[in-house]
Formats: structure tokens, sequence, C-alpha cells
């Protein structure tokens, strides 16, 4: 198999790095910094210990025997990314770039957040190396996810809220690379996910392969072979390219990524990038975004802030070419039944995020066999949701009175 990307930052025909030319420089100055320590002893011992002193990595690979029995299929496993210090697997890519922007001689770190882990993560590990940090949301994640924004500010981060076009992810980006344009000398952006121009796709990739080289040795190490299947959800594609990426030479692992469906992909309001989309140039590179027939990007909806997006990370739309990953959609009813399975099987609350992922084991699960494997990147825990449930919850039962 091809190795991606190539050192223009392709994966195929999709990546690259579409940006304007103020940013061309601070790009090129990543891009040298990494290549400088991503191989370098003392850099990857800090960012080690890190992951294990610090967040608790390795995080465990949990035998879900009761949701395995339920579902009634192969043996389900979990990885316990939730477990992570934060909830969440974003901690993993905030470590290693941090340590990157120290590196560097940043004072300054910006983030962008949709549902807040990834901004929590950030002011976290700003807070722990000393760093000036500013995050940027949209407003309306800033009320579905009110305890992340209170999280932030505690670690001493600055919370921006952003009043741009849905309010939500795709305007935080925007506003964090307009931020940076004009404040790139002293400023390190540390993105969130496999999205954006070159080389973050590749270096955010990188930093969460953690997870599925972890799975691969604690799945050998429990049943003595590779899993038969691995679901993880996908926003940007950051936990789930993590997952993958250490299996996508074993052709007998079936990888398959979990997308917003919403309300429905036959409604306007979903994130099924993949299911509804098209290649096109968007927030920095180019891959399947959601657009109109003119090219313009279209809102995204889901229940959960983290995978509502309407673009996706350049590696994932170029394995969906290549046929070697599958992406389905998970609508925002079926996300919410699994988190409550999951809940009252296992004793352990996902993320919103997490939940599709957990739906979509149920659906390829009912036609495995008792002898097969399937894992389940949970990527995160619920805390930050309940509000959202709630929510939900509040307007479906409105819905069914009137
Ligand atoms: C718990 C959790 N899972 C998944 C995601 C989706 O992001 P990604 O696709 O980059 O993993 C998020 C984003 O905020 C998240 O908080």
């Amino acid at each position: 198999m091809m190795q991606v990307p190539d050192q223009h930052g392709r994966f195929g025909p999709f990546g690259g790095k579409y940006v304007p030319e103020t940013l061309m420089n601070a790009l090129i100055e990543l891009e040298d910094a990494y290549n400088r320590y991503k191989d370098d002893p003392d850099f990857l011992a800090e960012v080690r210990y890190l992951l294990k002193q610090y967040s608790g990595r390795p995080t465990p690979l949990y035998y879900a025997e009761r949701l395995s029995r339920h579902v009634g299929g192969p043996k389900i496993y979990l990885k316990r990314e939730d477990l992570n210090h934060t909830g969440a697997h974003k901690i993993n890519n905030t470590i290693g770039q941090a340590v990157l922007a120290k590196r560097m001689g940043k004072k300054k770190v910006i983030a962008e957040t949709g549902a807040g882990q990834h901004g929590v993560a950030s002011a976290t590990v700003a807070a722990l190396m000393g760093l000036e940090c500013k995050v940027f949301m949209g407003e309306e994640d800033t009320k579905r996810q009110q305890l992340n924004v209170f999280r932030m500010k505690l670690l001493g981060a600055e919370v921006i809220p952003v009043m741009s076009g849905t309010r939500t992810l795709k305007d935080a980006c925007n506003e964090t690379l307009r931020y940076w344009v004009s404040n790139v000398n002293d400023t390190y952006y540390i993105l969130g996910s496999a999205t954006g121009p070159h080389p973050y796709p590749m270096m955010v990739r990188d930093f969460q392969r953690v997870i599925g080289l972890e799975t691969r040795d604690q799945i050998l190490e429990a049943e003595g072979r590779l899993p038969d299947a691995i679901i993880a959800a996908v926003g940007g594609g950051s936990n789930a390219i993590g997952m993958f990426h250490p299996f996508v030479g074993d052709a007998g692992v079936k990888l398959i990524g979990v997308e917003a469906a919403g309300r429905g992909v036959d409604t306007e309001e979903h994130a099924a990038t993949m299911t509804k989309g098209r290649p096109g140039v968007f927030q920095g590179s180019m891959s399947y975004v959601l657009q109109d027939e003119g090219g313009q990007v279209l809102p995204a909806h889901s229940i959960s802030a983290g995978l509502d997006y309407p673009g996706i990370g350049p590696e994932h739309s170029y394995l969906k070419d290549i046929k070697r990953a599958e992406y389905v959609p998970i609508t925002d009813a079926e996300a919410l039944e699994a988190l409550k399975l999951l809940s009252r099987t296992e004793g352990i609350i996902p993320a919103l995020e997490s939940a599709h992922a957990v739906a979509q084991a149920l659906k390829t699960g009912r036609s495995m066999k008792q002898d097969e494997i399937l894992v389940i990147n949970l990527s995160g825990r619920g805390d930050k949701d309940v509000e959202s449930i709630l929510k939900y919850e509040a307007e479906a039962e409105g819905g069914h009175q009137q």
C-alpha cells in the first residue's frame, strides 16, 4: 500500500495545503519542526512520560461481557479512551502538540473546539506547561457544552464565543484560522482533529496512533489474534484514524467509521459527510465536504457537538476511496438509545460521539459470529452531555404531545 501522505501532504487526491499566503510560512515552520522532533528520543520520551504519568495511559481494553451477551454476536471489547485525564482521546494529541510548541519556543496557543473536549484538553496542557491559551468555540456549542466552558475557564483559558455562521465547530475553526493569520509569529495553533492543511492531518494521526498501537498489543494478549472489526465515531476523524492506522495493512480487520446522521440522512439536518458529501476544498485541505451544487458548504447537524461538522480528515476520504474503510451513518435517536444501553449493561456512560460507534456495533454485531471479535473505540465519557440529552428528550416529548 502507498505510504501516505506524500511530501506534499497528499493522501491520493486528498489533503494538501490550501491556505492564504500569510499562513504558508507558519505551516512550513511547523512541518520542519515536526520533522525535526518526531523521531527525536528526548521529544518522544517527554510525550510518552506525559501520556503515561499525566494522562494515565495505557487505557484499558475492556471485554464488555454483558453488552456482548445483549447483542448475541461477537465478543465486544471497548478501548477505554474515556478513562484518559480530561475524559477523552483529545489529550493524546494536545500533549504531543504542546510539547512541540514548547520546543518551537511558542508561549501562546490557540485552539478550536466543538464539544469542548479538545478545548479542555488544550487548556489543560497549556496550564501544565505555562502557556497562554485562547479557545474559539461556536456560541451554540458554548450553550450545549456549558460544563466544558466552565472547565476551560477554571484552567485559565480564555473562551471566545464565535457568532458567525451556524455558531458551531466549522465557524470556530474558521475563526481560529483567521486569528492565527494575524498572530502567527508568537502563536501555536493546536488543531484538534485529523483535518486542516498539511502537516496537521498527519501529525494529529501520529499523536493518536497510540490508541491503535495499544489496542493491537492488548487484543493479541487477550485473544491471541487481531479483531475482525473495529468501529469508531468520526467527526473530523482523529480518534478513528488513530485507532485504524496501525491496522490498515491487516486486510482481515474491517474498519468502520461512524458519522452523524442527525435527524436522518434524507433530511437537511445531518453531518453525514461521507454518505452525502463530495470532494472539495474546505478549511485548508481537499476532502469530502457537505456542499450545495454551487460548492457552498452546508450547515451540519448532530445531537453530538463533536460530530457536528460538514468536513472530514483527508486520510479518511482516501481510505474510503481505496475501499479500505467504510463509513456509515447513525442518527441522533440511535446514538441516544445506544448511550442508554451501554450505561445500563456495563455501567459506562459514553460521550454522545462515542455512542454513535456503540450504536453501529449493535448493527454490525448482529451479523457476526460468536467466535468473532469486535472492538469499539470508546472515545470519551458522557458527563459533558447530560444537558444535551435532557434538552433532546424534552423536545422529543414536546413533539409527541403536539
Ligand atoms: C469524545 C469525543 N469523541 C469523538 C469526537 C470527534 O472528533 P474526532 O473525529 O476528531 O475524534 C469528539 C470531538 O469533540 C469527542 O469529544
